[in-house]
Formats: structure tokens, C-alpha cells, sequence
């Protein structure tokens, strides 16, 4: 195996292996210490099905199940723990979530008190030079923060929205509402450390519909789009122009990604496992 770091704080690809295999357990070391560095990790020309994406993933931990989506739907009855992210639709109907639209700043599932540590994401089918997925590195984001800003989010924790995805749409079995400090979701501390590592990050969730706790709305929302336009800054960012059969992994709790649109005459199947988190943040 050999490991090409990116020109960014983040991202490095992994060569010379085939994931669709049954991976040993310096294998296994090598890619969970390439990740531990490097927070995402990109595998090109993979060729996997469900039960090996399945298998690959458990390598890194229990699965979570895909969060509640818009339509109320399963949509890999045969493996519930892969989530399908497509605007594909057969007879009409949505063979996965999140359209063709723009995908904002997130972290996957934070609303939960036990958010997944990680993600993966295998490309079925994309469209060419579209729908990049960007990266934002939030322990550089946190390392780099002037004194100022960290002095008003220490002990400050923050309502992750449950209610919505990250196109925007609301969850099925959810209420639009539109007083912030009313959302539903788990409470987490703005700073996250990592008790193994001691490494500290900016842990922001998600922007809309998003809560500090024990300020005004106006206070709130002033201070969140300060951290926000901190967080998303080009020099913490790495983007990925997908191609067919890529593996991609990240490290939910110390990254944010977001989708960007495309055209909607194209065909976009990706399909995702969660990995858990092993530890309570709030
Ligand atoms: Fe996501």
C-alpha cells in the first residue's frame, strides 16, 4: 500500500489495494492510522457490493443505521445499513435521498448524543465534473482560532438539528419550526477533545435551525455565523471530483463536508455506511 498525502490539511489517497478483499490485520492498522492522520481517505477503482462495503466498514466498528429520511422510506431493505444518496428515480419514485440539489456545511447524524464517528461512501455512478463533495478540517479550524473567539465558546454547547437533512429537507415524523432555541437534537460542547488523542476540534454540526444555549437568538446566530465563516475558510478545505467505484472515508467529528448541486438530467448512486461513535459528547 502506499499513502499520497493531499496538497490540503486533509485528505490522502490509499494505492495498491483491493478493499473488495479480505483485509489482514497490518492492512487494517495501516488504513486506521492513514485515517487517524489524515481524516479522509480516498480508495480509487473499487469494485464492491454491499456485503463487501458491509464488511469493509466493520472493520473500523459497529454500524449505525441511516438516519430517518423525507419520504419514510427503506431503501436497501436487504441491508439496512447502508444508506442510498441518489437523484435516481425508478417509476417515479426515489431510489435514495438528497436529490440533485446543493448539500450545505455538515457533520452526518449529530443531533444523536452518540453522533457516528465516521462515514463511507462508495460511487456507483456520477456524473462527470459535477456534484464535488468538499471537506472542511475542523482541528485545524480549531487550532488556528484566535483566543478571542474561543473565549466565547468555551462550556457553551449547541442544539444540533434532528428535524432536517443537509439538502434541507424535513425528516419524516418532524415539525417545521422556526424558534431556534425549540430545536429538537442532542446538546453538544462547541469543543469537542477527542479523550484519546487529546486533540481538540470545532464541532459545529450543521448552520440552519442551529442553538447556543443560554444566549439570545440574535447572540446565538451572530456568534454562529462568526464560527461558521472561521470554519469553512479555503485554507482548511479539500475537495474531491468523484469518479466511478470510489471508496471514500472521513471522520465525522473532526470534519464537515458538503454536496455540491448537478445537473439533474445526470445519474448520481452512492451508497453510505455510518460507522458508531463510541463515546457520549454531550
Ligand atoms: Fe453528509
Amino acid at each position: 500500500m502506499n499513502l499520497i498525502k493531499s496538497n490540503k490539511t486533509l485528505a490522502a489517497e490509499i494505492k495498491n489495494i483491493d478493499l473488495s478483499e479480505d483485509l489482514n490485520k497490518d492492512q487494517i492498522e495501516f488504513i486506521q492510522k492513514a485515517w487517524d492522520e489524515n481524516l479522509v481517505l480516498i480508495f480509487k477503482n473499487q469494485e464492491l457490493n454491499d456485503l463487501q462495503l458491509i464488511k469493509f466498514s466493520k472493520y473500523f466498528g459497529n454500524l449505525d443505521l441511516p438516519a430517518p429520511n423525507p419520504y419514510g422510506i427503506n431503501f436497501s431493505p436487504d441491508h439496512p445499513e447502508i444508506n442510498v444518496i441518489s437523484n435516481v428515480k425508478e417509476k417515479g419514485k426515489p431510489i435514495g435521498i438528497l436529490g440533485d440539489g446543493e448539500a450545505t456545511w455538515h457533520a452526518d447524524m449529530t443531533y444523536n448524543e452518540i453522533p457516528p464517528k465516521g462515514a463511507i461512501l462508495y460511487s456507483l455512478e456520477v456524473p462527470k465534473d459535477q456534484g464535488d463533495t468538499h471537506f472542511s478540517n475542523m482541528i485545524e479550524a480549531y487550532e488556528d482560532m484566535p483566543g478571542s473567539l474561543i473565549e466565547k465558546i468555551k462550556d457553551k454547547l449547541l442544539i444540533h438539528d434532528a428535524s432536517h437533512n443537509s439538502a434541507g429537507q424535513l425528516r419524516k415524523g418532524f415539525e417545521e419550526n422556526i424558534d431556534p432555541s425549540l430545536t429538537p437534537g442532542a446538546k453538544h460542547p462547541i469543543i469537542f477533545k477527542d479523550p484519546s488523542t487529546q486533540k481538540k476540534s470545532l464541532f459545529l454540526g450543521r448552520r440552519p435551525h442551529a442553538y447556543i444555549v443560554g444566549m439570545t437568538i440574535d447572540e446565538s446566530d451572530k456568534l454562529l455565523n462568526e464560527l461558521w465563516a472561521h470554519a469553512t475558510q479555503k485554507k482548511y478545505t479539500f475537495t474531491h471530483r468523484w469518479q466511478n467505484n470510489e471508496v471514500l472515508m472521513w471522520k465525522n467529528l473532526f470534519v464537515l463536508h458538503k454536496r455540491d448541486s448537478f445537473n439533474s438530467n445526470t445519474r448520481r448512486v452512492m451508497h453510505r455506511t455510518q460507522i458508531s461513535g463510541d463515546l457520549r459528547i454531550s
